[in-house]
């Protein structure tokens, strides 16, 4: 594959088993992503450093997941004009619903796509990734024609 066109960030090395989706299913689509543990709060050095270099090395879309009072999309998006994609992760006591208010509710002015919480957000998350490079990259774009293809025939006509 060649180089990342999508970055996968994410506040805990604990929230790669709900990233990982995102990962795969870019894999599954031959997009190259580049996944980083990079907190808000934790590595903000990190963080501006990765996103001051990331258009450079040929991220074209950011997807940024977080637990709790999850501000690490909102901060992502503040920095760069590239496209962020949140996704809020079920590992605090509110199960996620607190990463979901505080990824979704961001005020005018700087956009933050939100995703459901947990595993399907990162999943999709990834797919909308790929929406976005297949405006612009018509193989791509066939690629993920062929996967909406394949995903409806592997849909039984019959429950039984
Ligand atoms: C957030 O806090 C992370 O995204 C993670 O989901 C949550 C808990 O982090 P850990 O304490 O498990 O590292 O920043």
């Amino acid at each position: 594959m060649s180089s990342p066109r999508v970055a996968i960030i994410m506040g805990s090395k604990n929230d790669w088993g709900v990233m990982k989706a995102a990962e795969e299913t870019l894999a599954k689509l031959g997009i190259a992503s580049d996944a980083r543990v990079i907190s808000a709060h934790r590595t903000p050095d990190r963080l501006t450093r990765y996103l001051s270099e990331a258009e450079q090395s040929g991220i074209e879309v950011v997807i940024a997941g977080a637990g709790a009072a999850a501000h690490l999309a909102g901060v992502t998006a503040a920095h760069t004009v590239l496209p962020v994609l949140g996704v809020p992760i079920d590992s605090s006591a509110l199960q996620g619903l607190d990463a979901l208010l505080a990824t979704v509710q961001m005020p005018g002015g700087i956009p933050v796509a939100t995703f459901a919480i947990g595993k399907a957000g990162a999943k999709n998350a990834a797919l909308f990734a790929v929406a976005i490079l297949a405006g612009r990259d018509p193989a791509v774009r066939k690629r993920l024609e062929e996967f909406r293809e394949a995903q409806s025939a592997a849909v039984p006509e019959r429950p039984y």
